[in-house]
């Protein structure tokens, strides 16, 4: 598929199918993410994937604070992107803090998974919204872990696409 193509038709996955993710997609996922671009290529993170149909209920429930994210119910997985310590360059080192980078670093990493899921007819979405302290405790987490981001998985129930909703070029971007 044309990349331009994956662009337009990535979208976040509010609606499941009741259909089981293969393993092997959800490693084609975390591939995408090991491929991601990083600052001094440090890699800064690592990743929890649950595919276990007794968990991910309870990882569903761990995003649904304040009554959001209903929808999440019907993800078959969940894959969780932990911050990692990140070894700079020593004389990148010298002038900026080790996980200066990582927060960037790890949006790299998210959106490759997002655009794996859909590449392979999966559907995703990001969950901004979590328990990090029980999803911790679930997943076996140490608990001063910081998170990348958690995003639920699952085959899209509809393949239609949404219109994107999005501010124009002209307001978001100079070409000098
Ligand atoms: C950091 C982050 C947190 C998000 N949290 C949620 C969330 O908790 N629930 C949800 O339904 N969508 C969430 N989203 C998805 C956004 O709402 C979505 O990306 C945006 O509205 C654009 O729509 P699209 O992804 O369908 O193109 C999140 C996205 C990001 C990047």
């Amino acid at each position: 598929m044309d990349f331009m193509d994956l662009c337009q038709r990535r979208q976040s996955c509010r609606d499941f199918a009741d259909k089981p993710v293969e393993h092997e997609k959800l490693v084609k996922c975390i591939e995408a993410a090991r491929l991601a671009p990083s600052g001094c290529n440090s890699q800064p993170w690592s990743f929890v994937v649950v595919e276990d149909q007794k968990i991910v209920p309870e990882v569903a429930k761990c995003t649904q604070q304040l009554g959001a994210n209903e929808y999440i119910a019907g993800a078959r997985a969940f894959i969780v992107v932990l911050e990692e310590h990140a070894v700079l360059m020593p004389v990148i080192r010298k002038v900026l803090d080790s996980q200066y980078f990582a927060k960037g670093d790890l949006g790299a990493a998210v959106v490759s998974i997002c655009y794996a899921a859909e590449a392979q007819g999966l559907g995703a979405c990001i969950c901004g919204l979590y328990d990090r302290e029980k999803l911790c405790e679930l997943l076996n987490i140490p608990v001063e872990k910081q998170f990348g981001g958690v995003i639920a998985v699952g085959y899209p129930a509809s393949d239609k696409i949404r219109n994107k909703v999005r501010k124009p070029m002209e307001q978001i971007a100079r070409f000098v």
